[in-house]
């Protein structure tokens, strides 16, 4: 069901650094703060969908000032209630539109937080809305997927990817639309309960129109965080687009 808060609603917020427990392992997390800081320089960070504050916390643990903005005011409750979470200042809004009266150095989105946007036109209003906020100089960086279109079989919709007594997990491909929805059935007392997520999978080169659209340019797009070479075997990348001088 659509909240006010989006698909993060409290349900979802109560339990999210649990249930993304992996991500906040500090070998998954430092690599992109260390990055992130670097991009930063002297400037102030935004981040597009800051959530609990996985990434913004140590970010700004480092010394950098970070801005954030989400829709789910039972995420940003959760960041707030860390050490250091209500230094941070938060807009709620859609992070496709919101405005901040501020220019930074970096913008970044990351964990496939931009596949949220489930149109082609809201992802290209984040670009612009990201360029509108940059500095010159500065950079977006974007951390998503790459769609897993080789794992489907000719003829059918669904990839799997977790499969136990009590948990089934999928997510569906609609190749006409580029439309994609992760699936979770939760099965307790012999009830199962059904979560889904509405994501617009995106590539690369897609991105990087977007990005152009918005009068961005590519300066980087790597594997990870540690900057490892993208390839055809990637399964992520992490790219950055700078908003040029002139
Ligand atoms: C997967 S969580 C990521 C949170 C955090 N960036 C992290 O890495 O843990 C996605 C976050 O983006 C927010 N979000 C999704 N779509 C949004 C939108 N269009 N505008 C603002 N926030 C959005 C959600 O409320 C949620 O907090």
């Amino acid at each position: 069901m659509i909240e006010d808060d989006g698909y993060f609603g409290e349900n979802i917020a109560a339990t999210y650094d649990t249930s993304a427990a992996d991500m906040f392992r500090p070998d998954v997390v430092d690599p992109a703060v260390a990055l992130l800081a670097e991009l930063a320089g002297d400037g102030p960070a935004l981040e597009l969908g800051i959530g609990t504050g996985r990434i913004a916390l140590p970010l700004a643990g480092r010394g950098v000032p970070v801005h954030g903005i989400d829709m789910s005011r039972a995420m940003v409750d959760r960041l707030r209630a860390k050490p250091g979470g209500s230094a941070i200042d938060v807009t709620i809004g859609d992070f496709a539109t919101a405005r901040v009266e501020k220019t930074f150095s970096v913008a970044y989105l990351v964990f496939n937080t931009l596949m949220n946007l489930t149109t082609q036109d809201d992802q290209v209003d984040c670009f612009r809305n990201v360029a509108a906020h940059l500095a010159p100089g500065g950079c977006f960086v974007v951390e998503v997927m790459v769609p897993e279109l080789r794992k489907l079989p000719a003829g059918q919709s669904a990839v799997p990817f977790h499969i136990s007594d009590t948990r089934w997990a999928f997510d569906t491909y609609d190749l006409a639309t580029q439309a994609m929805s992760s699936n979770y059935v939760t099965i307790a007392d012999g009830r199962a309960e059904h979560w889904s997520i509405p994501f617009r999978y995106v590539w690369p080169a897609e991105l990087d129109l977007m990005a152009r659209l918005a009068g961005l340019r590519l300066r980087d797009r790597w594997e990870n965080w540690t900057r490892e070479p993208f390839t055809s075997e990637s399964g992520k990348h992490v790219s950055v687009w700078e908003k040029p001088f002139d």
